[in-house]
C-alpha cells in the first residue's frame, strides 16, 4: 500500500446466521491479501475456532476475555504466525464464548474491539475478523470496528429473511449502513429459487458485490485439506471466484480516494 498515511483496514464477515460461509471466505480472502502483498491478520473471535483450525494453529490463550480487554501486549503476545507468507493469526478457542459477556463488564464496551485493533492497524495493511454467529454485545463491537463488513448471504428464503434482520438490526442501532457489503454464498446457480431470490434480494437491499461464491465441493474441501482453497487449488474455479471477490473488495477498501 502506498503513502504515509496508509493504514491498515479492518473487514469483519459478519453474519446472524451460522452455516453461511463466513469462516470459508474470511480464511479464503485473508489468503488472497497475504499474497498479494498485504500484511495481514486474521482474527478468530468465534468459540468455534474453524479459522485455527484451518490455520493449523493450537490455541493456547488462558481467556479469550483477558486478552482482548488487558491491551495490545496481550493481543500481540498470542498472535501467531501461519504456514504462510505476511499472513498471521490470532486464535480463538472455547473460552471466546464469555467475550461477549466479558466486553459487557467493560466501560464503552461498543468501541472496545476498536481501540484493540487501531495500534494493529500500523503494522498490518488488511485485518480480517472472522466473526461467530451472534448478535450481541460482540456484534455490535465488531460493527464499530470494521471499516467493512462483508455479509455472506445464501440466496434461499429463511437467509433472505435473516439478512433482512440483520439490516433491521444495524439500522435500529444506528450503526452505519453504508460500510455494509453483501454478497450472496453458496449459490446454486441450477436452483431456479437461488435465482430468483437473488434478483429479489438485490432490488430489495443496497451494495452487493458482484462476484457470487457457488456451492461446491472443492470449498467444502478445505476441512480436509486444513488450508486455504487457493494455497491447495490455485487454478480451481471456485479460487477463480475468491478472487473476484477480493478483487472488488481491494477496490472498496484499499484504493479507494488514496
Ligand atoms: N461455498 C461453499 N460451498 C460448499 N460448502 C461450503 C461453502 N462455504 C462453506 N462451506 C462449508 O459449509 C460449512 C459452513 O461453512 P463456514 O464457512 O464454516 O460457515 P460459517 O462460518 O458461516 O458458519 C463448512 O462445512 C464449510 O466447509
Ligand atoms: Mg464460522
Amino acid at each position: 500500500m502506498g503513502g504515509e498515511s496508509a493504514r491498515g483496514k479492518v473487514m469483519a464477515v459478519y453474519h446472524l446466521k451460522g452455516g453461511v460461509g463466513k469462516t470459508a471466505t474470511a480464511v479464503n480472502l485473508a489468503y488472497l491479501g497475504a499474497a498479494s502483498g498485504l500484511r495481514t491478520l486474521v482474527c478468530d473471535l468465534d468459540p468455534q475456532s474453524s479459522a485455527t483450525y484451518y490455520f493449523r494453529v493450537r490455541p493456547r490463550l488462558k481467556n479469550a476475555g483477558k486478552v482482548y480487554l488487558k491491551g495490545r501486549a496481550r493481543v500481540s503476545n498470542n498472535i501467531k504466525g501461519t504456514d504462510y507468507d505476511r499472513l498471521d493469526l490470532l486464535p480463538a478457542d472455547w473460552s471466546h464464548r464469555h467475550l461477549a459477556s466479558a466486553l459487557g463488564r467493560v466501560k464503552r464496551s461498543r468501541k472496545r474491539l476498536q481501540e484493540i485493533f487501531a495500534p494493529f492497524r500500523g503494522e498490518y495493511d488488511l485485518i480480517v475478523l472472522d466473526s461467530p454467529a451472534t448478535a450481541t454485545l460482540l456484534a455490535e463491537s465488531i460493527f464499530v470496528a470494521a471499516d467493512l463488513l462483508l455479509v455472506p448471504v445464501v440466496p434461499s428464503t429463511l437467509a433472505a429473511r435473516a439478512y433482512a434482520n440483520l439490516r433491521a438490526f444495524i439500522k435500529r442501532k444506528g450503526y452505519d449502513e453504508d460500510k455494509v457489503w453483501a454478497f450472496f454464498s453458496m449459490v446454486e446457480a441450477r436452483k431456479k429459487m437461488h435465482r430468483t431470490t437473488m434478483a429479489a434480494m438485490k432490488e430489495q437491499f443496497p451494495r452487493w458485490l458482484r462476484a457470487t461464491i457457488p456451492y461446491a465441493a472443492d470449498i467444502e474441501s478445505m476441512g480436509l485439506a486444513r488450508a486455504p482453497l487457493p494455497a491447495f487449488q490455485p487454478a480451481g474455479t471456485s479460487t477463480k471466484r475468491y478472487r473476484e471477490l477480493w478483487e472488488e473488495l481491494a477496490a472498496l477498501m484499499l484504493y479507494r480516494g488514496e
